[in-house]
């Protein structure tokens, strides 16, 4: 077997890297994404499939990334195709799957990114007083359109400051990794989580003493407002929808299936704990998302709009929910800037703990398999990176980002994760897996995850595969749910992800081969 002798990285603490692995899993998706899901899907009902995914595929999917991290750190690997091949040697070919861990986390980063630095911008515009100067639906929406370059109006007549910002957001992303693991991203997430949860405990306490603004409209307050989202419709379960959207949220929140968390738990040393820790870090982020996320935004919209908007709000899409609707709540309250800094600074926070993540694999690509020093392999990424992020800036209202969103953070992360467990399940094997998993835990996984690793997860990823190939495959291909006008975007789109994957195809390729000539 290769081991490469270079001195890696590490975290300095263990608390690092849970906070680490909590902030990559903690972000937009928890606050926006999360509570918009549960609303268009039955409300508490869809808490069914969501427990029941985050139990067979959340959980053991976690723990499966955190081990295969730490061990295949332990041949000086930090990257899946490195990884896999060091699970399965005699495989030509598997690590050819792993170019999806480098590519998924940037093809995500180009847009999350961009989509970040409006929530900085907009804890700019709160503090200094003009959001909430905006004081009714139609000027907070042509605000956004105007900020995005979509239109030109009285607020905007460029993307100057949407790029400002994005310029300002980019550099602070590159220099938080440019420090390290411990020096850079270790340090940001260890202050970064903590402020993330003072603001949202702030905002969760302000929205539970709402108070109905309008006397004559007694039934527009808070407990209807938790009685709308909540409320389960058990018929919504009948609809594959529902399911495939819960499984779906539960990748995305957790950040598994992308392959951070196989990066991240790639600087742990051998027998530092992966079983108590992996599941700490589930914890924060379900506790950041069920109690938190979905008790701020969606019950104090119903407190302000009452029962007959509220559907069409909450089905409004993210972007409106927290650039639209949300400044408009907090406008009406006492304190209203000092409010919305606090709901866009704490995006901002569970944004840039979520994008240093993205990042992170292609570094450590760079360094482990070409040997570059963290430096260089930086200024290699930001370049790259800065160029393909022009693409959901200026290209933004075409269907870009959904595009991205889909080929990078949805379809290649069910690949990628059936990979994954199939790796650590059959071709590991499981006992061998078990002790793998058990070298210096703190507590012992129960034995019924045996063989639901084994068979209950990758059956479940075939499952939600075969189902999107059913319902999605061909009409995404086809672009059947595109408008003429943007088909050329996307065909653009598709041809550059297909470049970035090639390229880094012929990477991996190269990397091995230099290695061969290095052994020879
Ligand atoms: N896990 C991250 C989020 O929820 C990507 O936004």
């Amino acid at each position: 077997m290769v081991r490469n002798l270079k001195k890696r990285d590490s975290w300095a603490s263990r608390l690092g890297i849970i906070m680490a692995v909590a902030g990559s899993a903690i972000g937009l998706g928890n606050f926006l994404r999360f509570p918009a899901k549960v609303s268009a899907n039955g409300g508490g009902a869809f808490m069914i499939p969501y427990l029941i995914s985050l139990l067979l595929l959340g959980i053991p999917l976690m723990w499966v990334e955190w081990t295969l991290g730490r061990y295949g750190g332990g041949f000086g690997h930090g990257t899946a195709p490195g990884i896999f091949h060091s699970v399965w040697e005699k495989n030509r070919f598997i690590k050819y799957f792993g170019v999806i861990g480098i590519f998924g986390p940037l093809v995500i980063f180009i847009y999350y990114t961009y989509i970040e630095s409006w929530t900085l911008a907009y804890s700019f515009f709160s503090l200094s007083g003009i959001i909430s100067r905006l004081s009714d639906q139609k000027a907070m929406q042509s605000f956004l359109s105007g900020f995005q370059g979509i239109e030109k109006n009285q607020y905007f007549n460029s993307l100057g400051y949407a790029y400002l910002f994005f310029l300002i957001t980019f550099i602070l992303n590159i220099s938080v990794v440019y420090f390290g693991i411990k020096g850079g991203i270790e340090r940001v997430c260890k202050i970064a989580m903590p402020l993330l949860f003072v603001f949202a405990i702030i905002l969760f306490i302000r929205v539970l003493t709402l108070r109905t603004p309008d006397i004559t409209r007694p039934t527009w307050n808070i407990y209807n407002g938790f009685g709308f989202l909540w409320n389960p419709d058990f018929k919504a379960l009948k609809s594959a929808k529902v399911w495939l959207e819960a499984t779906g949220q539960i990748f995305f929140t957790l950040s598994v299936g992308i392959g951070v968390i196989l990066t991240y738990a790639s600087y742990l040393s051998k027998g530092d704990d992966v079983v108590l820790s992996g599941l700490t870090a589930v914890s924060i982020n379900e506790l950041a998302e069920v109690i938190l996320g979905g008790s701020i935004i969606i019950p104090a919209a119903f407190v302000f709009f009452g029962p007959q908007q509220i559907q069409s709000i909450a089905n409004s899409g993210v972007f409106d929910l927290g650039f639209v609707t949300m400044p408009l709540i907090l406008n009406r309250l006492p304190l209203s800037t000092l409010l919305g800094f606090s709901w866009f600074f704490l995006l901002f926070l569970a944004g840039i703990t979520s994008s240093i993540s993205l990042i992170q694999p292609a570094i450590a690509f760079l360094e482990d398999e070409f040997d570059l020093g963290r430096r260089k392999a930086v200024v290699i990424f930001a370049i790259i990176a800065f160029l393909l992020c022009q693409f959901p800036i200026f290209f933004l209202n075409k269907g870009v980002v959904g595009e991205l969103d889909f080929w990078g953070g949805t379809f290649f992360l069910v690949i990628f994760a059936t990979v994954e467990v199939f790796l650590f399940g059959w071709v590991f094997g499981m006992d061998r897996a078990w002790d793998e998993i058990h070298k210096g835990a703190d507590m012992k996984v129960p034995l019924i995850y045996k063989y639901i690793i084994k068979y209950v997860t990758p059956l479940f990823l075939i499952i939600i595969l075969s189902a999107w190939l059913i319902q999605e495959w061909l009409p995404t291909i086809l672009m059947k749910n595109v408008s003429p006008a943007n088909r050329i975007y996307i065909i653009g789109t598709r041809f550059s992800l297909l470049i970035i994957f090639l390229t880094l195809v012929v990477m991996v390729k190269l990397a091995w081969r230099r290695r061969k000539l290095s052994q020879s």
